[in-house]
């Protein structure tokens, strides 16, 4: 019997009869400000799910170990059962967000290179920011695991960000969480407009779950087009790698 392991704000994890092994499936609930905001969105199940997969199927392609296995169906993929690290690990290139209102940086400002920050996925604590000394007093994840966790991010980062320029997206911000499998940390959780900050390059619009926390409106049709701009870029940059050489 497939049993669920985890139902979270807008994902449910099912182990699967092989132990190795969970499905993760994508709902359309959202919420923002540590659940105090709640809706439903049509179809941003939907939407996360298959960014996600196009994202993941890029990254491992690129080299980068994630806990991706297939595509088990539109709002559903299959992925290698981890062993979760408790730590939100962010990666910004603009400031914006929580990091404008903590230090005081100009909203938009350019951050070269990128900032890394750790948080503590701990909801009674409401995620609290922590250094890498926390992270080893609370026995989170060991010094070389979280150097680890930082290379893994910026690497993330800089294949994204080149991908995201070509479809004219402005990679702003994002969340990765990370996992144990087999002696190795993998890249876990999703890559979604829910977890990362898309702005238009030229328009500087928000395409992202911002539209969402700040009462944007269209929202649902901004995931749309990072989907759509996302899968034009990587598409097109695997038909010409695999065409045939003359
Ligand atoms: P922040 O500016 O609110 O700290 O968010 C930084 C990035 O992390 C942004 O892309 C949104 C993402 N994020 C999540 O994925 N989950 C969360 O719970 C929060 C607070 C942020
Ligand atoms: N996902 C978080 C919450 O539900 C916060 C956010 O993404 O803004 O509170």
């Amino acid at each position: 019997m497939v049993q669920t392991l985890y139902e979270g704000k807008a994902k449910i994890v099912k182990d699967q009869e092989n132990p190795q092994e969970v499905s993760i499936f994508f709902k359309d609930d959202a919420t923002a400000f540590d659940g105090l905001k709640k809706d439903r969105i049509s179809q941003k199940g939907f939407y996360n799910a298959q960014i996600t997969c196009l994202i993941f199927r890029y990254l491992e392609k690129k080299g980068i170990k994630t806990h991706f296995i297939r595509e088990l169906d539109e709002r559903t993929f299959l992925a290698k059962k981890l062993q979760m690290i408790p730590i939100e690990v962010i990666v910004r290139n603009r400031a914006t967000g929580s990091l404008v209102k903590r230090i005081g940086l100009k909203e938009g400002e350019i951050l070269s290179p990128p900032v890394v920050e750790f948080y503590y996925k701990n909801d009674p604590l409401h995620d609290p920011l922590i250094n890498e000394d926390h992270a080893r007093v609370l026995k989170l994840a060991s010094s070389e695991e979280l150097s680890q966790l930082r290379k893994q991010a910026l690497e993330v980062n800089n294949l994204l960000v080149p991908v995201c320029d070509r479809a004219d997206l402005i990679l702003v911000d994002f969340k990765l969480e990370f996992g144990r499998y087999q002696g190795e940390i993998l890249l876990g959780d999703e890559i979604s407009p829910d977890t990362c900050r898309f702005w238009d390059k030229y328009t500087g619009k928000k395409l992202d779950k911002d539209r969402f926390r700040q009462d944007l409106g269209e929202i649902i049709e901004a995931y749309e087009e990072v989907y759509n701009r996302l899968s034009r870029v990587i598409n097109q940059e695997s038909a010409f790698q695999s065409r045939p050489s003359e």
